[in-house]
């Protein structure tokens, strides 16, 4: 079942059944490495995409064997998995689903609105193995005792919409959802449903709040958590794409099977998309806790270095709402709890790269513009803080700045998000550490996620602010820069 909440569209096309893979260049941005296979085993296949290559490599058996057993062994399993969420707070998914009280109807509903700077493996998950992702809902909806699950997938992604609506159909035929679901007496629904295209409809109870067909604005936690009233203020699931993209293979070998894979804290695999400055940008699935972002970056089988050989100026760990790393963690293993310690997050899992030449200006001002273009408008400290932030920084950049703009900068943000900032390297500058997240005044994350990339760039590179910055004394000097590019 297709559905659509989009205002921004213009056409319709509802129930696209049609097959792409002729115009589209197979998997563009994967890249194959020797990394555990959990997620991506067939994304090096041309059809991977199809029920035929879904069937012939495993799939949909995991959901049979899970139907035999009973809800309560699925949803234990996933808890001995210690299955981390993958769409950027890394809860566990088990301890999650053990929230909802027994109150029916209850809900799964899917994150597929992946909109975080730099983020894109979701979609290829979608685009690559719908089916894979299908059967991780089934599977989650059997463990969860409900039956209707609503996959809501960003409005930009054409082809993932295709692809899904396909696999659907297919599954639908076959049998695999709706009632009586391979032959049992089980009934599940799945509805695709396609988002406008907002970033903040990523957080879940603005996409459940779209979902009901409102305007997509973040609800206000606590006093209600999804768990416990979510979609329609029923009990509500809400899942990331890769989390439950994990499920067809950990049913399929089992939970110690999974955990030999990754650390004791993060065990499995993660997906991780890649870009910047590096010679081999994309999304690479890496054992968690294992691979530092030095071997990432450097490693002959990951990213191949800095591109022209330059040094490494600074990335951004976990997309655009983390705070940056230097050079001074790169022998920090890729995991969340590491991560945060250090003074930023994994997030999305979306790491960018930025050598020597990024002026740390103007890609501060790039990442803030995002925020503040995104921000919702409910909350006065984001709505009118990130315009703040980025109509300071742009004339900073423009070279119209007042030598109190770094310290106003400061200000506006402490004012979204009070108290210490988490900062990279709080150790070498003997300060006391601030693990992620921060402090906030607002309703949701956003408004601290500008704060982020302002707090990174003039604690480290303060001095290229203050040379964009006319001296006012002296009427001839002139730091105009070009407007800010892509
Ligand atoms: C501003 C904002 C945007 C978010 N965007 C996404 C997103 O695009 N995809 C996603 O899965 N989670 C996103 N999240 C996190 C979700 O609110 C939620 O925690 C997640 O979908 C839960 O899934 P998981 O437990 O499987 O990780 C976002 C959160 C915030 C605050
Ligand atoms: S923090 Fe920003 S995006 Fe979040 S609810 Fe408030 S105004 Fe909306």
């Amino acid at each position: 079942m297709v559905r659509q909440s989009a205002t921004r569209r213009e056409s319709g096309g509802l129930g696209v059944t049609t097959h792409t893979n002729d115009y589209v260049p197979h998997a563009a941005g994967y890249v194959d490495n020797e990394g555990p296979k959990i997620v991506t085993s067939r994304f090096t296949d041309r059809d991977s995409h199809t029920l035929e290559r879904f069937e012939a490599t495993g799939g949909y058996r995991s959901i049979r064997s899970v139907i035999a057993g009973s809800p309560a062994d699925a949803a234990q399993l996933v808890k001995d998995a210690v299955l981390l969420g993958r769409g950027g707070a890394g809860f566990p998914a088990g301890v999650k689903w053990g929230f909802m009280p027994p109150v029916w109807p209850r809900y799964l509903v899917v994150n597929g609105d992946e909109s975080e700077p730099g983020t894109y493996k979701d979609r290829l998950l979608m685009e690559q193995d719908p089916h894979q992702l299908i059967e991780g809902c089934l599977i989650t909806c059997y463990a969860l005792g409900l039956n209707m699950c609503f996959l809501y997938v960003r409005g930009e992604m054409a082809l993932a919409q295709e692809r899904i609506a396909t696999a659907l159909n297919e599954a639908y035929e076959a049998g695999y959802i709706g009632q009586n679901i391979f032959g049992t007496d089980v009934g599940i629904d799945i509805v695709l449903h396609w988002g406008a295209g907002a970033y903040i409809v990523g957080e879940e109870t603005a996409l459940i709040e779209s979902l009901e067909g409102n305007r997509g604005m973040p609800r206000l936690k606590p006093p209600f958590f999804p768990a416990a009233k979510g979609l329609y203020m029923k009990p509500t699931i809400v899942n990331n794409v890769e989390t439950l993209s994990n499920l067809p293979w950990l049913f399929q070998h089992g939970s110690a099977a999974y955990k030999q894979y990754g650390s004791e804290k993060s065990p499995g695999s993660r997906m991780l998309a890649i870009s910047g400055h590096v010679n081999r940008p994309g999304v690479y699935e890496v054992e968690q806790g294992v691979v530092t972002f030095r071997e990432l970056f450097y490693g002959d089988n990951y990213c191949q270095g800095i591109r022209d050989g330059n040094d490494l100026k600074m990335f951004i760990p976990g997309g655009g709402s983390a705070p940056w790393f230097f050079e001074d963690q790169l022998d920090l293993k890729i995991e969340a709890a590491d991560v945060g310690a250090a003074g930023s997050m994994l997030g999305s899992g979306a790491i960018v790269v930025m050598d020597e030449t990024t002026d740390a200006v103007k890609a501060c001002l790039r990442v803030v513009r995002f925020f503040a273009r995104e921000s919702c408008g409910k909350c006065t400290p984001c709505r009118e803080g990130t315009t703040w932030e980025e109509q300071i920084l742009q004339r900073i950049y423009d070279g119209h700045g007042r030598p109190e703009d770094i310290d106003l900068l400061l200000d506006v943000g402490s004012q979204i998000s009070p108290g210490p900032y988490p900062v990279a390297g709080w150790e070498s500058e003997g300060m006391t550490p601030v693990a992620f997240p921060p402090k906030q005044t607002t309703i949701c994350p956003l408004g601290p996620s500008s704060v982020a990339p302002i707090t990174s760039a003039i604690r480290r590179f303060r001095s290229e602010f203050e040379a964009k910055i006319p001296d006012p004394d002296d009427s001839n000097s002139d730091s105009t820069n070009a407007e800010v590019g892509s």
